[in-house]
């Protein structure tokens, strides 16, 4: 079943694994980047272990020199219609070491969409100057749409989701994984851990994507902290249910903190408010990290942020070594490196340069 078999209606009716197999390569391998469904544990190993070779290679001018030789042919759009920092950048940046040259939207109002020009067809112009589209939008699911718009068209360059809606955040959910692993790299790996979520789980597509990415790691329990009114979508637990994981919500933060590997904070979403101040009306106070709750917690317990933060993790707790979100954030720009080479068809070389140097 390929996607030019199906009108968009039909095509969007699909499961996301339906889908994801109908957008993949001839070998079933992925083509675009669009759910964090996608990943298997080989996949995310193998990618794992790239991020780790380009960031040693990157340290030297030669290794440098080389990962830049890789793509220069290459051009990579970013398409950024919804604010960022940190993911543009490292997506930038993941692009210059691997030697790509890039072009940009960051407002549909600079671009022809403001004249009334159709999604479809920005996409379709995008695709007629650059080899690869990554994209960041407010709209749940048009990443896949355009991927979709795109397999019918000449040019269908791949698409990395880099953000959609409220839903899918899959190359966050890839720089959490990677975080992860190196943190449990040498206390037994990333299995029989404990992972807490905070805050606004409702409206957190990292949150959503790296619970999904979890069920690919042995005996991971997921706790969801938060009010009630900010608690995890039941679509999540109900997937969590049918994988059998562990799980259970709460409103309860601190209780848990001593039994937590690993804390994921997230701040309110309240760009996602249906009318000014519905976050505001919502407590919550017992959902923050300062140096008090950090005292509950292991000494090796991580805690992460995907970041930005208001004030869910006072500014007091980045100099405790446990503070891993900095580090986090660093680790996207290796691990979207990784993605792109990876999207490329460039790991066996970088692995075997990197094996003979
Ligand atoms: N974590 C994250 O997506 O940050 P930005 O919104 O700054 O890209």
């Amino acid at each position: 079943m390929k996607p030019n078999d199906h009108t968009w209606d039909a095509f969007s009716a699909l499961s996301v694994a339906d889908k994801a197999a109908a957008l993949a390569r001839e070998d079933g391998s992925p083509f675009h980047t669009l759910f964090s469904q996608q990943f298997d544990r080989a996949g995310l190993d193998r990618l794992c272990r790239l991020a780790t070779v380009i960031r040693t290679l990157a340290k030297t001018r030669k290794g440098s020199d080389f990962l830049q030789s890789l793509l220069p042919h290459r051009r990579a759009m970013l398409y950024f219609t919804q604010p960022s920092s940190r993911t543009y950048l490292s997506f930038l940046t993941a692009c210059q070491i691997l030697g790509l040259r890039t072009g940009g939207v960051r407002d549909t109002s600079t671009s022809s969409e403001f004249k009334g020009e159709s999604q479809e067809d920005s996409i379709r112009t995008f695709s007629s100057y650059f080899d690869m589209i990554i994209m960041r939008t407010r709209e749940k699911g048009l990443a896949e749409k355009m991927a979709f718009a795109l397999s019918k068209s000449e040019r269908p360059v791949p698409i990395i989701n880099a953000g959609s809606g409220k839903d899918q955040h899959p190359t966050q959910a890839l720089l959490d994984i990677y975080t992860l692993q190196r943190s449990f790299e040498r206390r037994g790996g990333l299995r029989d851990r404990t992972v807490m979520f905070v805050g606004d789980l409702a409206r957190g597509r990292t949150v959503r994507s790296l619970s999904q990415l979890l069920l690919n790691y042995d005996n991971i329990t997921q706790i969801f902290a938060a009010p009630d009114p900010l608690q995890i979508g039941d679509d999540i637990l109900a997937e969590l249910r049918a994988a059998g994981a562990a799980h259970f919500t709460t409103s309860d933060m601190r209780s848990h903190l001593p039994a937590t590997d690993a804390v994921y904070m997230t701040r309110i979403q309240d760009e996602w408010d249906t009318k000014s101040g519905d976050s505001a009306d919502i407590d919550t106070s017992k959902y923050k990290i300062t140096a008090a709750e950090m005292s509950l917690c292991k000494p090796d317990t991580i805690l992460m942020h995907p970041l930005p933060r208001r004030d869910e993790i006072a500014t007091e707790v980045d100099s405790d070594p446990r503070a891993m979100y900095w580090r986090q954030m660093r680790n996207g720009m290796w691990i979207r490196a990784a993605l792109i080479a990876t999207t490329f068809s460039c790991t066996t070389r970088i692995l075997e340069y990197y094996e003979n140097n």
